[in-house]
């Protein structure tokens, strides 16, 4: 029998000892590019002005708490559908998308995977590191078999292409291969269109299914162009895993909100794969939660709250882009900030030592994971000198 004495001391996460320690610093000029959430120049979190609106219109009208479908809300199944590939998309047209809500794209990714596992029992995941240490994580906790390569050369600052297609090019017939969408977690640095195209035309060849991981769309090159990759990905490949989170371009975070798109190869297989969709997701969460769904489908299908939505997104790039300028004039001061201007989303990846991550806190106030990984967002207004000093003086 287990008993909870044998339990092994668990590793705590590098992020909520971050988190602690930025509430902890009673100086009030500290700076927390910490946790991977937007804020705005103010160093707040706002609730978008739209998702207020829905969800005031939404307990207005709500009128039951009873358990929706193992799918989850199907307006937000549609809407969300509608968003990321078209209602006449081909995919859609052809009826080759399964869909299930997630909660958030860290559900959504656990349902990628246990559909991949179901599948094939030696599943093996190609992932490029750096990454979002929960991708490790959920390998892990599904047991999936991690093959991972460099994607990114972190005192160069820049994509190593070549292995990135190394491990494309050893591929093996069923095996995933993860692809983040728009604005990497952790470095910023997206591929090309050319590069992305080419690596799914590798995969393709190999038969290896992309697990897309999108999680940022809209802080990237706007919101029309973020979603055209998304489309151009499932547009190459015959198969493919899309997991679509609403935590960050909706600002739901806590409402664990997301969904999985299955693109199929024919309309036969679509339904089995719903089908075994929902199966999953009967005992990991069972009905999945209403309230974030309910929420991004008012958002998306109310002409209104639909313009707000993509007007505060827009206007979150805009301050990305303009602290990214920031910083980018500051690299006479600190070199490390080199290729900010070209990278995207939040998140920064800096060559730093955990000694110089420590002397960031304790010296300059100034606190972030201790992988390096900076989340531009957390500078308010008036920050980023005084960053590009500190960094430059540790
Ligand atoms: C790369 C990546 N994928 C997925 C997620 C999904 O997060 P959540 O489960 O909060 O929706 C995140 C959030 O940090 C992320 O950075």
């Amino acid at each position: 029998m287990m008993m909870f004495d044998r339990l092994a001391e668990p590793s705590g996460d590098a992020l909520h000892g971050v988190m602690a320690r930025f509430r902890a610093d009673p100086r009030p000029n500290k700076i927390d590019l910490g946790v991977g959430v937007y804020r705005d120049e103010t160093g707040a979190s706002p609730v978008m002005a739209a998702v207020r609106d829905a969800e005031r219109l939404r307990i207005e009208h709500q009128d039951t708490k009873a358990y929706q479908a193992l799918a989850g809300d199907h307006l937000f199944i549609e809407a969300m559908t509608d968003l990321v590939f078209g209602v006449d998309g081909p995919a859609v047209r052809e009826g080759r998308v399964a869909a299930i809500q997630g909660t958030g794209g860290t559900g959504s990714l656990r349902i990628a995977l246990e559909l991949a596992k179901l599948a094939a029992a030696r599943t093996r995941l190609h992932l490029g590191l750096p990454s979002w240490p929960n991708h490790l994580g959920l390998a892990e906790a599904a047991e999936v078999e991690l093959l991972s390569h460099r994607y990114f050369d972190v005192e160069e600052g820049r994509i190593d292409l070549a292995a990135i297609e190394e491990s494309a090019d050893a591929a093996g017939e069923g095996d995933l291969f993860l692809l983040h969408g728009p604005c990497h977690n952790p470095t910023g640095a997206d591929l090309t269109t050319a590069q992305r195209a080419s690596l799914h035309a590798t995969l393709a060849e190999r038969g290896a299914v992309p697990l897309i991981d999108a999680a940022y769309y809209g802080l990237g090159d706007g919101l029309a162009a973020d979603l055209e990759l998304l489309r151009d990905d499932v547009a190459a490949s015959p198969r493919a895993l899309v997991s679509v989170a609403c935590s960050k371009s909706f600002g739901l975070y806590r409402e664990r909100t997301g969904i999985l798109f299955a693109i199929c190869a024919s309309a036969a297989e679509r339904d089995r794969v719903q089908g075994q969709l929902e199966r999953i997701s009967r005992t990991l969460v069972s009905m999945p939660p209403a309230h974030g769904a309910a929420t991004v489908a008012l958002v998306l299908t109310q002409p209104g709250l639909r313009a707000s939505w993509e007007s505060e997104l827009a206007g979150m790039r805009a301050r990305m882009l303009a602290l990214r300028a920031e910083l980018a004039a500051l690299t006479n001061t600190a070199p490390m900030l080199r290729g900010v201007d070209r990278e995207k989303g939040i998140f920064k990846l800096l060559p730093l030592s955990r000694d110089q991550i420590d002397r960031l806190a304790r010296d300059h106030a100034t606190h972030m994971a201790p992988s390096g990984r900076a989340n531009l967002a957390g500078l308010k207004a008036g920050d980023a000198e005084r960053f590009a000093a500190a960094l430059a003086a540790i």
